[in-house]
């Protein structure tokens, strides 16, 4: 039988002097986890370019990491965009750019958040559904979503004890969607709310809590949160 007392619940270890920095904390589903961060003690920070901080440009996310100190909690949600279509007729210069912003961006982030990261610290990154899902015309996003799930667990045992994990969101509605026309969005969530075993395209908070388990919970490192509404069992 285990005698260990049980771990207290690492949500209480957050304290005044806590501090987290979200990657694409401007927008959607980052926005809803520093929302939820700053629901508890600590200092919560946000990036993104419309606070001056472009991820594909590792130099300024050194720069920027070093104006913050030690960082307890990284999360990484920026870049949500990327060219889709056959690969026979893929733009290589949007292809090469959405990964210089989610993949390699994600990559400058570890790099330079790896010696500023206080001990029980963590970096939790974002893929995707599509990372395990073989769909015609989403070349990129599967290919760049399963590169950082393939990544995150190398950096995992490279960084340990800091433990380092990925959220994989299924379709969410946010401001990632702005730009279709508004009949088209309503359809893709009506069609998603009809097909999705879970009824319903997720919300940012129910996204945002999946980052929330694996910063508290102490024995989660390497792994892969699927919060999809069960596009992966579909
Ligand atoms: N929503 C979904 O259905 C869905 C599904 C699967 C996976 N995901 C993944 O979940 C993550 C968050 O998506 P979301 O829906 O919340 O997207 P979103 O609302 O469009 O937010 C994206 C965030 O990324 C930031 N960003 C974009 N380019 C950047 C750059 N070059 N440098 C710094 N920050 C940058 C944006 O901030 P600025 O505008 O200030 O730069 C924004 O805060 C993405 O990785 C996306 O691929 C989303």
């Amino acid at each position: 039988m285990d005698t260990q007392p049980a771990p207290a619940h690492a949500s209480s270890a957050f304290t005044a002097d806590t501090v987290s920095v979200v990657f694409g904390g401007t927008s959607g589903i980052g926005r809803a986890m520093a929302d939820a961060l700053r629901a508890r003690p600590g200092r919560v920070v946000v990036a993104g370019r419309s606070t001056d901080l472009d991820i594909a440009d590792p130099a300024a996310v050194e720069a920027f990491l070093a104006t913050i100190g030690p960082v307890d909690h990284v999360v990484v949600t920026a870049g949500s965009q990327a060219p889709g279509g056959p690969v026979a007729s893929l733009n290589l210069a949007a292809a090469k750019a959405a990964f210089d912003v989610k993949f390699w961006g994600a990559i400058a982030v570890a790099r330079a958040a790896a010696g500023r990261l206080r001990p029980g610290g963590t970096l939790t990154l974002t893929s995707g559904f599509l990372a395990r899902r073989a769909t015609p015309g989403t070349f990129v996003k599967t290919a760049m979503n399963a590169a950082i799930e393939a990544g995150a667990k190398v950096l995992a045992r490279e960084l340990a004890p800091l433990r380092i994990n990925v959220v994989s969101p299924g379709l969410t509605d946010t401001e990632a969607y702005d730009g279709m026309a508004p009949a088209a969005r309503d359809a893709m969530l009506t069609r998603a709310a009809s097909t999705l075993p879970a009824g319903r395209a997720g919300r940012p908070q129910d996204i945002a809590a999946g980052y929330l388990f694996v910063i508290d919970n102490p024995f989660v490192t390497g792994a892969v949160i699927d919060i999809d509404g069960g596009a992966l069992i579909q």
